[in-house]
This record gives C-alpha cells, structure tokens and sequence, in this order.
C-alpha cells in the first residue's frame, strides 16, 4: 500500500488517503466477535482519489466508505469511493482537477464546470430503504448497500431542491427523517430550508426560515414536536471573499441564535444565544416547557477573524455542554471538562430524554493533536465521563452505538482504531455500558483506514 507523502496533516498518518478497493471476507479476529452482534458498520470520510490540488482542504476530499459485515462472529470488508462526478472526471484525466479549497477559480482549467453532486465524505443514512452517503452542500448520492456502487443521486424523486444536511435526524417513532438544507437557493442570505420525509421517503414541500446571517451549520436536531437549529457566528460572505478577506470567518460580536420550528407547522421562533461554535449536537428533547440541547460546543471556532487574524487554537477544544431554551432565554452550561467530539447516542431515544451519550476524546482541536485517543460515555444522570484510553500512539473514530438489550445504552459500540506503529486500523467492539474495560474484540487485517468522519450501523435482521 503506497502513501502520498504530503506535508499537510490531513494526509499523513491515521488521516492518509489508501489507493486501492479491496474485498477481504475474513478479517483476524482477536477475542470473540459478540454472537448478537450481527449487521454493517458503514463508515465514510475525505479520500482523495489523486494527490489533491493544493492547499488540500479534507472537507472537500472525495468520500470513500468502508464497510464491516460482522455475522457469526466473522468479519468482512470493504471499501469502494463514491462515484461523483467529480471522481469520475478526475479518474478519466488520472490526475486531481477540483480544488478542494478556495473557490472553482481554482481548479485546472481542464476541470469544466464542478458536477452538482458534491463530494459525498462526510455521513451516511439509512432511510426508506436507501443507504445515502451525504455532503452537506449536494443532494445525497444513493449506495447500493452490499456492493457500496454508486446509483446515483437521490433527490427524493425530484422534490429536494438542491442540497441537504449531512446530519438529518430520523425519528425512532415514526420513522421519519427530519433534514435541513443550509444556503438552500445557492445564495448567502441567511436561509434555511426545512424538510421531512416520511417513513416511505416522501419529501415534503421546504419550509424556509431565516437565520441571523448566513453561516455554517452543519447539523440540527429535532425532539417530538420541534426542530432546532443552532446558529453560531461563523459566518460567511462572498462580499469578504472578493475584498480579499476569509469567506468563511469566525465573528463572535455577531452573537448565536436558536430556531425553533414546530415540525408540524407553526410559528418559527428564534432566541439569541451566547457565541460559542457547535458542530454537533448531542441529541436535544423537551421537558415541559423548556427544549433541552447538548452538543459539544467550541469557545470559538476554528476560523481566523473578518480581519483574517488566526484564532487562538486553545479556545477551539470542544466540551460537552448543556443549552436550555426557556422563558425567551438560552442559557448554557459545561456538563464536563473533558474535551471531546463526536457525540453519538442509542438513536431509540432520538428527541427524547435520554440518559447516556458516547464521544471520542483524548485529542482533537484545542489540544496539541489532531487524532482522538479514546472513547468516552457520558451519563446525564450522575454527570460521570467513563473514558478508555487507546494509547498515545492509537486514533479512534466515532463511537457508533449498537442496540443488544431494550434499555437504552446496553449495547455495543463499534468503532475503528488506528495503530500509527504498524500503520494499520482493526475494528473494535466495546460494550457499551463499560467503555473504560476498552475492546471486547478487534479484527484485523493489515490495512488502514483513514479516520473519516462518521458511521452508520445497519443490522442484518433489518436488511
Ligand atoms: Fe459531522
């Protein structure tokens, strides 16, 4: 397996991009594969198909999924890239065409116009059917789900108008996947479109909301009766970008806000909230009249200022925090000091009280290294982070939780792990309810796979 030998960090070690497409049907086991442990952990993420164009930008790299079939206690894999337009085009010409940063001023100019349908790097979802690998500013590209092709975009049988959310929210009652699309008409007007497809997959028609000012938002949340966007001023002009200032900025004067729509129609409120950068949400829910969000919330984002002045790295760690929306008021505070990203959660209580939430930790933005070392489980209840370090020298994705029990929490968590000695990924289970013990089993096989982003579990009974 060759590796590029780039000096940005984002392709070297845990995060280099592999070259090859590989089926392997039996990974080295190593413990015992639990019995009741039967489906697809799907994982996606940046692989560029070519050394990228620099400056490489890794939310732009051509997305790649990995999958683990774990039946019997065997484990198979296998990886495949997304077939996008920009893929296919660059796999023709054998060399990268798109810029992965900047503007498409600065593709080749042999690249053509940039296709419609993304990158496809950074979630998958499984819905109405339909395995969908997502990039939040394109419509999802459809998978087929034993054979990873692509099939092609899926816009909901033409009803999604152009892009939407790499995070929907699918709601374990009925069923349904509430989604947004940020900058929904391709202009930076502060929209956002909000959507709900049924249990079937029928879209509805978009509702727009307006937000404070056009900015990143990468995910949501939804709880039985309300959707919730979250709004942080890391904002974004072309204005700025054409007067030689950063597109994308980090601009806490400009304050936070909090919309809320009811899902099944009605006012839309929006609350001023204190300038903190989320990228994910935990999971949010109602408690009488007050909507409970907890995501893992950033001092300041990474971005340089309006002024293009670099942000203090320190203030980007991430923490678990808690918003509560009540009485016209956000107020917020910190549930624990450990940083950490990536919080997943057992998705039965998708928009409902909940107790339990797992995160990677040990590492990431705000520290001095870019991987995280270890996974942790938070209790809401007692407020305690149980954590399973991987080792200095080991990288761990996002925890994707498994349902083996009806309780909430008792399960599995499946995740990768990088080793950067042997240059080498295995996957790992750990029970979900002791994290701290560390892996019940891995397999292995000798390859890596690169961090990515995030993952999907897909059971067998359910295929
Ligand atoms: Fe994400």
């Amino acid at each position: 397996m060759t590796s590029p030998a780039p000096r940005n960090p984002y392709l070297a070690k845990g995060f280099a991009p592999v070259r090859d497409e590989v089926d392997i049907a039996a990974l080295d086991v190593e413990g015992r594969f639990p019995d009741d442990l039967a489906g697809t952990l799907y994982r996606i993420g940046p692989n560029p198909q070519f050394d990228p164009r620099p400056p490489y930008n890794p939310l732009m790299g051509d997305g790649m999924v990995h999958a683990f079939t774990i039946r019997d206690g065997r484990v198979a894999y296998r990886n495949r890239w997304v077939r996008t337009g920009r893929w296919r085009r660059e796999n023709t010409a054998g060399r990268a065409l798109f810029a992965t940063a900047g503007l498409p001023s600065d593709d080749d100019p042999d690249a053509g116009p940039r296709p419609a349908d993304g990158v496809a790097n950074t979630n998958l979802v499984w819905h109405a059917g339909r395995l969908l690998a997502l990039e939040e500013g394109s419509p999802p590209l459809e998978l087929d789900p034993e054979t990873l092709a692509t099939r092609g975009l899926w816009t909901f049988g033409g009803r999604l108008a152009r892009n939407m959310t790499a995070h929907p929210r699918v709601d374990p009652a009925s069923g349904a996947m509430a989604l947004f699309a940020n900058i929904p008409r391709g202009r930076l007007t502060g929209e956002i479109a909000l959507y709900e497809a049924d249990a079937a997959g029928a879209l509805s028609e978009p509702r727009i909301v307006q937000g404070p000012y056009p900015a990143l938002i990468h995910d949501f949340a939804i709880t039985e009766r309300v959707v919730v966007v979250v709004v942080c001023p890391t904002t974004l002009s072309l204005e700025r970008a054409a007067a030689g200032g950063p597109l994308i900025a980090w601009e806490p004067g400009r304050g936070a806000a909090v919309i809320v729509a009811p899902r099944a129609g009605g006012e839309v409120r929006r609350y001023p909230a204190p300038p903190r950068m989320a990228w994910h949400i935990m999971n949010a829910f109602e408690d009488g009249d007050r909507i409970v969000i907890d995501l893992c919330e950033q001092d300041a984002a990474m971005f340089s200022g309006p002024d293009g002045r670099p942000p203090e790295a320190s203030r980007a760690a991430q923490r678990l925090a808690r918003w509560e929306v009540a009485a016209g008021e956000v107020r917020s505070r910190r549930l624990h000091d450990l940083i950490c990203e990536y919080p997943r959660i057992d998705e039965r209580r998708t928009g409902r009280r909940y107790r339990y939430g797992w995160l990677a930790c040990l590492g990431g933005p705000g520290t001095d290294d870019l991987f995280h070392r270890g996974l942790a489980r938070f209790d809401h209840e007692t407020g305690e982070m149980a954590v399973w370090s991987a080792g200095p020298r080991h990288a761990v994705s996002e925890p994707v939780f498994v349902a083996r029990g009806p309780a909430e929490g008792e399960g599995w968590i499946v995740c990768t792990v990088y080793d950067e000695g042997e240059d080498t990924s295995c996957l790992a289970v750990l029970d979900a309810e002791d994290v701290a013990a560390g892996p019940v089993a891995r397999a292995r096989f000798g390859r890596r796979v690169p961090m990515g982003f995030h993952g999907l579990w897909r059971p067998l009974s359910g295929r």
